[in-house]
Order: C-alpha cells, then sequence, then structure tokens
C-alpha cells in the first residue's frame, strides 16, 4: 500500500497555493481509506470508474489548514479537548466579513456535524410521528434523518420552471397548513439542483414558516460555494426578525474540502430551541471534541479566504467547460446551470433507461461514478449527479468517456 505521505503533494508545495495549475493537479487518493475512491469497489461493483460522486473534491485543502494539523499533532498529548473561545470568534468573523451577518456569541452549539443536526432538529422539534418538510429532489439524509427518528417526510417537491428549479410555495403552504407539520429541513444552496436561494424566496418561506408555526432548520453547509457570476449566497437568518423559529447549520468542511473532519455549529438565536437541541446531543454524549477538527475549522476560517476565492474561479471555469462540452458532443443530456456548489444535475431523461439501466449504463459501459438521481426521491428519477470538484483534466476524460459509451449505444 502506498503511504499517505508520498502520495500527497509535498506540504512545501501546498503552501504556495496560487501557482497556476494549483487545482488542476491529480492528487493520488487511492488507498487514503477515502470513501470515494477506495469504496467503489464496494458501491458501484467496480474500483476502476472515475469517482464522481460523494461530495468531497481532490483537491488540496487550503495550506493554512494542514499547517494548523500539523502544529496541533507536534503536541503528542491527544487528550479530551475543550472548543476554544478562538473557534467560536473565528465562526463569527467569518460570517460577518463574508456572509454580513452578525452573529452572537452565545447563539453557537457546536455539533458533529450537519446530517447529525438534521437528525437532532427532527427529535428536538417533532414528535415521533408528527411530520418534516423537505423538498426533493434533496440530499439523501433529509430523508433519511426524519425516517430514522420515527418522523413523517411531508413532500413538497422542487418543481422545473424554464429549466431552472424553484420551490413551489403554494404546495410549501399547503403542506405546512397539514396539522402535524413541525419543522422544515431547507437546504440553502441546495443539493443536489445547485439552486441558490434568491431573497424574495426565503422570505417567502420565512412568512409561511411564520404563518404555521415551523421550525426551519436552514442547511447551509454548501453557502460559500456560490459562483463568482452569480448572485451571492443569502443567508436565511439575515432575513429572520425575532418571531422566527430558526436555526441555521454552518461547516466549514465544504467550503476548505476537509469534511472528514467532522464538526458544524448550529446558530441559533432562541434560547430555548438552542437547549432543545443540547439536550439531543447531550442525551446521546455527543458533546465531545476532537482536537484536529478545532485546529483545522478554525484555520479555515481564519485564513482559507484566498484559497476559497481562487476554487471558485476554477469550479467557474469547469462548469462551464463541463456544459460546453455536454451541449455540443452529449445531447441526450441536460445539464441544470449551478448557481452554487460544486455538483451538476444531470438530466438523462432523454436516454430512455429506467434508473438501474441508467446507473449500469455510467459505471459499465462509461466507467463512470456518479450519484443516481433517484437516491435523491422520486423527483430525482432519470437524473444523475456530478461531482466536478477534481481537477478538470479528469473530467475531461470523464465526458470523453461518457461520449464513447453513448457512441457505442447507438451505434
Ligand atoms: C446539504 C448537505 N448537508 C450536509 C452534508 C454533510 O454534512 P456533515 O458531513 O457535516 O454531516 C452534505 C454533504 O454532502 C450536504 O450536501
Amino acid at each position: 500500500m502506498t503511504s499517505i505521505s508520498t502520495t500527497l503533494t509535498s506540504t512545501t508545495q501546498q503552501r504556495r497555493p496560487f501557482v497556476p495549475d494549483f487545482f488542476d493537479r491529480r492528487l493520488q487518493r487511492e488507498n487514503t481509506c477515502s470513501v470515494k475512491f477506495d469504496a467503489r469497489k464496494a458501491v458501484f461493483g467496480r474500483e476502476d470508474v472515475i469517482p464522481l460522486w460523494v461530495a468531497d473534491m481532490d483537491f488540496a485543502a487550503p495550506a493554512a489548514v494542514t499547517q494548523a494539523l500539523e502544529e496541533r499533532a507536534r503536541h503528542p498529548v491527544y487528550g479530551y479537548t475543550l472548543f476554544p473561545e478562538s473557534l467560536y470568534a473565528s465562526i463569527v468573523d467569518w460570517f460577518r466579513s463574508r456572509h454580513g451577518w452578525t452573529i452572537e456569541r452565545d447563539w453557537l452549539l457546536m455539533a458533529p456535524g450537519v446530517v447529525p443536526s438534521l437528525h437532532a432538529a427532527a427529535l428536538a422539534f417533532a414528535k415521533e410521528g408528527e411530520g418534516v418538510i423537505i423538498q426533493p429532489p434533496v440530499y439523501p439524509p433529509f430523508f433519511s434523518a426524519i425516517r430514522k427518528t420515527g418522523r413523517v417526510v411531508i413532500e413538497n417537491p422542487l418543481e422545473q420552471v424554464d429549466g431552472r428549479y424553484q420551490m413551489n410555495l403554494e404546495h410549501l403552504e399547503a403542506c405546512a397548513a397539514r396539522e402535524d407539520a413541525r419543522v422544515l429541513l431547507l437546504c440553502s444552496p441546495h443539493n443536489p439542483v445547485g439552486r441558490v436561494w434568491t431573497e424574495s424566496e426565503l422570505t417567502a418561506v420565512l412568512a409561511i414558516a411564520r404563518r404555521h408555526n415551523l421550525v426551519v432548520l436552514s442547511d447551509e453547509i454548501h453557502c460559500d460555494l456560490t459562483y463568482p457570476d452569480k448572485p451571492a449566497h443569502q443567508v436565511l437568518a439575515r432575513l429572520a426578525g425575532d418571531e422566527d423559529a430558526l436555526v441555521t447549520a454552518v461547516a466549514p468542511s465544504k467550503t476548505f474540502n476537509m469534511p472528514g473532519l467532522g464538526l458544524s455549529a448550529l446558530v441559533v438565536a432562541n434560547a430555548e430551541h438552542r437547549k432543545a437541541l443540547k439536550d439531543v446531543f447531550d442525551a446521546m454524549h455527543m458533546n465531545q471534541c476532537n482536537p484536529f477538527s478545532i485546529a483545522g475549522f478554525e484555520a479555515g476560517y481564519r485564513d482559507g479566504g484566498q484559497w476559497l476565492d481562487e476554487l471558485m474561479v476554477y469550479l467557474q471555469g469547469t462548469r462551464d467547460f463541463v456544459m460546453d462540452y455536454v451541449e455540443q458532443h452529449l445531447p441526450a443530456i441536460q445539464v441544470t446551470e449551478p448557481e452554487g456548489t460544486y455538483l451538476l444535475w444531470l438530466d438523462c431523461r432523454a436516454l430512455e433507461m429506467d434508473d438501474s439501466e441508467l446507473k449500469r449504463f455510467f459505471v459499465h459501459q462509461a466507467g463512470i461514478g456518479m450519484n443516481p438521481g433517484i437516491t435523491f426521491g422520486e423527483a430525482g428519477s432519470g437524473f444523475m449527479r456530478m461531482n466536478i470538484g477534481c481537477p478538470r483534466p479528469v473530467l475531461q476524460r470523464a465526458l470523453e468517456q461518457i461520449r464513447q459509451a453513448m457512441a457505442s449505444v447507438s451505434g
């Protein structure tokens, strides 16, 4: 097995992230216990598919993050660890400077991840058998967080208007008006369709939630990943008033490509709601923290800004490259142009394959591992989700493989 240290670019090179080809460089991730690479055989039945699935990127994290981890590792005692005040300050500073959102220190509750926070919100704000609204196609744990906690999924499917996904606000109002509806899990920006919700859409959501006493959990894990040529992300809580029941989940894990470090924060202005969430985590003794997560988290928010800006310029070029390629060479696929996230939502319905045929086609004929759209709910049937967070040459090869596979099917 190749050792991790020899497969990664040296730290010295990482410290100069803004060399022109930084994001084009291929880092070997095989044999690093990477889900995206090392679970291919288990998930796709083949270990040679080009992995364009699970949502992490193949880029080195900001050098400041690696340095902070190295520095922490240098102290050889890895004991029980506190969340330091400097960590909270890094969150407050990042959201003030990047999103114009003023968070008070006391509103912050550290959490072991955003998915655990979805579960915690279902447990804290709905009773068993009560309803939680989601808007599919949506990130699969939105479904499982509700089902596994014994709550009931209420679906308000997104609708496509002129090729752009929108929330069906009329139907959302009807869902919220149900006797059993207690919580809305909002995905903002929305995985997998890449929408960055506008101020007017978000204001409408708040008004509906207010009218029907819903608690809204706004999952804003992708909030920093918006394209420079698209409108900026709007933090829902910035538009809310004191009367709104709102929980915002944030994390630097997608932003700086370190989701394996597993830490997130909940921002909850209402003290009772904060306590309800804290009680859920305490009940499972999920209030420990990992010294490496803290080091990486804080370093990202403190020093990762320039890396992020460069990343989004690169991803924008990649997004345009993929969309142009698909338009020119893969006419049976329609791509929804994302406004945020490094995920592309491919409409493959014109291929006229059912969902298992579609998966088989991409895995066995094209040699590509993507997330089948059907795993995001019925509304995702006939779609595939492509992760473009990798060097552009990798995507070029993947697209060429899809083109050849399509030629062999139609020929
Ligand atoms: C919308 C959304 N929420 C949460 C997560 C995962 O969060 P965590 O790793 O903090 O549990 C993802 C990862 O893809 C995501 O897309």
